[in-house]
This record gives structure tokens, C-alpha cells and sequence, in this order.
């Protein structure tokens, strides 16, 4: 009898956003007449130098990649105004660094404060370490961080308190005087998630000065365009990261995905387009969406927009599966914690693709 780790017997996957391949083939669609707006991929692409620069390097797939990523490591320093020696990269994206975080700091029984609505990788890969995940409130109505909320929370047991700006799915920003009041708090290790800063124009990067148990996540994912390559990385002081860099995986990323990366943030036009893009194309589908007498939608500092669908009369499963039908794919909040089952997250894509998905909707239930 195959016997998995106790934890492992009741533990529920994760839900990830669906694939395009998954959706042409139970619908009879072409690849190329899909619309992924459900994972906040960027829709325009990674940058042409990422492209050469993989393909001039692809030779070099037969070896292992290096383990010393110091090139990567000063672009990300510079690109984030720290030194160095506060930076830490992951191979399968920001979420191997959760993983490594709780290899390096979880004991069975340990807590860990995910404020919900929120991102749901978290609990789903720090629950393997043995962590407990306490929640606190993200409040919808006004989107917004409830702050006493995760304050009350703590106890002698919190070890992470995941504070995640803008938040995954609502896009509301925290104020880095909530920030500071949450540190303050604890001894805990505060990860701020700035998966999504660069669409905000604003980070938080000058409280690592002043509070030694700041960790910020990000991800090469979102605006920089390279959420296939898989890279992530965190900023905080040597000392979190030097425990981290005991544990972490030794090869997880790839040599392509370093070249990619390196380039990406050389590519200062291609970063400031893309953002660009991105901002523009989700004010034009926040005034679109608002239009629609039976959506609520919520004002957001990401790439997606929080949508309410219960005055369609449709729930969210019923409506994204019929937008799929039609080639357009939306997330379905359903399984995140704090949701009921009315909600979809719509990922900004290019104006043309915002048009596209607008007219379908409107065929839907406008
Ligand atoms: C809030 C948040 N944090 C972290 C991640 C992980 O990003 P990565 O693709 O680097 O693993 C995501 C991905 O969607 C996210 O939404």
C-alpha cells in the first residue's frame, strides 16, 4: 500500500487559471482564436532582446545551468535600488521562494497570517511545512487591508504574515503606514508581495532600512513579461537570505531563463511599454466593465480587475464557462477563500482584446 506523508492524505491541489490548450480542446476553438485573460500574463509579450537572446544561447542547453548568478543578481539589485547582498532568486518563479521560505523557517505548528481575499499559493505551499494559516480580513467593499484584523491575529506562534500589494484577485494597494504598523507588531517575517508594484507606481523597498524582518517577493511574471521562464526573486536583509540560501534548490534556474531575465532588465523601453500598456488597457476595461448594470467592479492598481457577477444571475462558473465557449478565458474566483461563488478576475489584456471580450460579455448578459 503507497502510504503518503499524513499532511499529503487530505491536501487539496491547487487551482491554477486555465490553459489555452485546455480550453481549445474541449471546445472545438483554435489556439489562435483564444483569449487568456485569467492568469495576468502580459499581452504584450516578452521583450524582442529575450527573444534573440534565448535563441543566440540555446546551445548552451546541454549543461547544467551555473549556480553562481551573480550578473542576474546586480541587475536585479540595480533595477531595485538595493545592494546585492539583499537580493535572492527563484527558479520556478516568486513561488519557489515561498516554498524556500518555509524550508527555512516553518516548524509543524508554526502559524501564518494570509489576509482573504488573497493570493492562495501561500497557504497551499507553506500548509506541506506543517505551517497553520490563520486569516484575516481583506475588506472587498472599500478594498482595502484590514489592519487590525491581521494584528489581532497574531499570536507567540506567527511566523509569516503574507501582506500582498496590490492584492491578488481585489488589486487594492496597502499603505505602507499599514506596512509599518503590521512590522512593528512582530517578530514574525513579513512578506510584502510586490508580484504586480511596477502597475502601481509605488514599492516599498525603503522600509528594508528600518525593519530587519522584511521580505519582499516579486516576479519577473507580470511586467517584465517572462512568466514562462519561471523567475522570481526577494529582497531583504542577508540574514533571512542566508538561511534561505541554505535550503533553496541549487539548479532551479535555468540558464535561458537567467540570459532572458538579464536582458529583460536592460530593456528599459520594452519595461516602460509594457507597463504603459498594461495601465492604459485597464482603465479602458474598468470604464467598460462599469457600464454594465449587472457587474460590480472594483478599481484596481494591478493587471486584473475583481468582478461581482451575482446580479447576472449567472454564478461565476457558469458565467466563465460560458465566455470560454466563446474563446475567452476569465478566472473563476470560486476557490479563493473569502469569495463566494460570484466573483471572476479579468486579466488586462491588449485594448484590442479588452474590445473583444466586452462584445462577448455584452452578447452574454448585456
Ligand atoms: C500575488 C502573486 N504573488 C506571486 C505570484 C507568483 O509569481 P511567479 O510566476 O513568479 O511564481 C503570483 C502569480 O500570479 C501572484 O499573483
Amino acid at each position: 500500500m503507497i502510504n503518503p506523508k499524513k499532511i499529503v492524505k487530505n491536501f487539496n491541489p491547487y487551482i491554477p487559471g486555465r490553459s489555452i490548450e485546455e480550453i481549445a480542446s474541449k471546445y472545438g476553438l483554435q489556439n489562435k482564436d483564444i483569449i487568456k485573460l485569467g492568469s495576468n500574463e502580459n499581452p504584450i509579450g516578452p521583450s524582442s532582446n529575450a527573444i534573440e537572446s534565448i535563441k543566440k544561447n540555446l546551445h548552451l542547453i546541454s549543461q547544467y545551468p551555473e549556480t553562481n548568478l551573480n550578473n542576474l543578481i546586480k541587475g536585479i539589485a540595480l533595477y531595485s535600488g538595493v545592494s546585492p547582498s539583499n537580493v535572492i532568486i527563484g527558479g520556478d518563479g516568486a513561488d519557489e521562494l515561498l516554498d524556500v521560505l518555509g524550508k527555512a523557517f516553518i516548524e509543524p505548528g508554526d502559524e501564518i497570517i494570509i489576509p482573504i481575499p488573497g493570493y492562495m499559493y501561500y497557504e497551499f505551499t507553506l500548509k506541506i511545512h506543517g505551517a497553520i494559516p490563520v486569516y484575516a480580513k481583506w475588506d472587498v467593499p472599500s478594498n482595502t487591508l484590514d489592519v487590525d484584523s491581521v494584528i489581532n491575529a497574531i499570536t507567540p506562534k506567527t511566523k509569516i504574515i503574507f501582506l500582498c500589494t496590490p492584492n491578488n484577485p481585489t488589486g487594492g494597494l496597502i499603505s505602507k503606514d499599514d506596512i509599518r504598523k503590521v512590522i512593528e507588531s512582530t517578530d514574525a517575517i513579513v512578506v510584502v508581495d510586490e508580484a504586480y508594484f511596477e502597475y502601481s507606481d509605488v514599492n516599498n523597498v525603503d522600509l528594508l532600512e528600518d525593519y530587519k524582518n522584511l521580505f519582499i517577493l516579486r516576479t519577473f511574471s507580470k511586467v517584465l513579461g517572462l512568466a514562462g521562464m519561471r523567475i522570481g526573486y526577494g529582497l531583504s536583509n542577508p540574514e533571512i537570505l542566508e538561511y534561505m540560501y541554505r535550503v533553496k534548490p541549487v539548479f532551479s534556474l535555468t540558464k535561458l531563463s537567467e540570459i532572458a531575465a538579464t536582458v529583460t532588465l536592460q530593456d528599459k523601453e520594452y519595461i516602460k511599454r509594457s507597463t504603459e500598456v498594461s495601465i492604459e488597457s485597464r482603465e479602458f476595461l474598468y470604464e467598460s466593465l462599469l457600464k454594465f448594470k449587472n457587474l460590480t467592479v472594483f478599481k484596481s492598481k494591478a493587471n486584473y480587475l475583481l468582478v461581482d457577477v451575482r446580479n447576472t444571475r449567472l454564478t461565476a462558473n457558469q458565467l466563465s464557462e460560458q465566455l470560454m465557449e466563446k474563446g475567452v478565458i476569465v478566472r473563476d474566483c470560486t476557490s479563493f477563500k473569502g469569495l463566494d461563488e460570484y466573483w471572476i478576475r479579468v486579466s488586462v489584456g491588449t485594448i484590442k482584446e479588452d474590445k473583444k471580450f466586452i462584445n462577448i460579455l455584452h452578447n452574454l448578459i448585456g
